[in-house]
């Protein structure tokens, strides 16, 4: 029987059960109406922090490749790593001029490469697949090995009770720890749009979440509520 892809978390960079998700294509609908709008928001967002023209991003987690095309209209230059062959196979049939795709799991691909070349490393509903310790690992390998002028930003449902995901409280706490510092954060969050006309994904402030939530609640996957952009900066 086919798992519900909820079933899949803390995966641990299990590559076997990650191949099997990308069996469909697209299994998490990232060129859907939905995603695609919360990727116009992060594109705002990094627009917004980053005065460079030309960044040299590394995608960890790219999936397909969905967002790095993105990025790569920008004209940024990117590096996108994955665990899953099959998704990295699919995101180079993209074409896509000035990115590179790589299939690696990405503690090793951070460990094992100089990433200090990069302004801005992007995390993006990734880091919750990790164990608590291979979390750590991973935020200590980005602290120690970017460039003191890098970025991390992170994107993740917070504030869940879903085993899956991280408090907001216990995300920053855990990124204080390994040395990232909040940079700055739009103290707003975004709201998933599903049936309702693909029009509500939009970053919304805190004080006016409660009554939206409560007009909206019922549209809405609940997961994805809380979803939220965070970024580091190395302390
Ligand atoms: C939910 S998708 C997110 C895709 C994209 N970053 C986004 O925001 O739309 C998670 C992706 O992370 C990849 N992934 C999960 N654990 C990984 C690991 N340890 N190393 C590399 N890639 C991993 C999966 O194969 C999958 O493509």
């Amino acid at each position: 029987m086919k798992k519900n892809i909820d079933e899949y978390s803390l995966l641990n960079g299990d590559k076997n059960t990650f191949e099997n998700v990308f069996s469909t294509e697209d299994p998490w609908k990232l060129s859907g109406t939905q995603e695609q709008l919360r990727y116009k928001i992060v594109m705002k967002y990094i627009r917004k922090n980053f005065l460079k023209s030309v960044l040299r991003v590394l995608e960890l987690g790219c999936a397909e490749g969905n967002f790095t095309e993105y990025l790569i209209r920008e004209e940024y230059k990117v590096t996108a790593v994955d665990i899953s062959e099959k998704a990295i196979e699919r995101a180079k049939k993209k074409n896509l001029p000035n990115a590179e795709f790589i299939c690696e799991e990405m503690i090793k691909y951070v460990t094992n490469n100089d990433i200090s070349r990069f302004d801005v490393v992007l995390l993006m509903e990734v880091i919750y697949y990790l164990s608590k310790e291979k979390k750590v690992e991973l935020l200590e390998q980005l602290h120690e090995k970017m460039n003191p002028e890098a970025k991390l930003l992170v994107s993740a449902p917070v504030k869940n009770k879903h085993e899956m995901f991280l408090s907001e409280q216990r995300l920053l706490k855990k990124l204080g720890y390994k040395g990232f510092g909040r940079y700055k954060d739009y103290d707003g969050i975004i709201l998933s749009s599903k049936g309702i006309s693909g029009k509500l994904l939009e970053i919304i402030p805190t004080y006016r979440l409660k009554k939206l939530y409560l007009c909206l609640h019922k549209y809405i996957i609940p997961f994805r509520i809380n979803q939220k952009l965070f970024l580091f900066r190395k302390d």
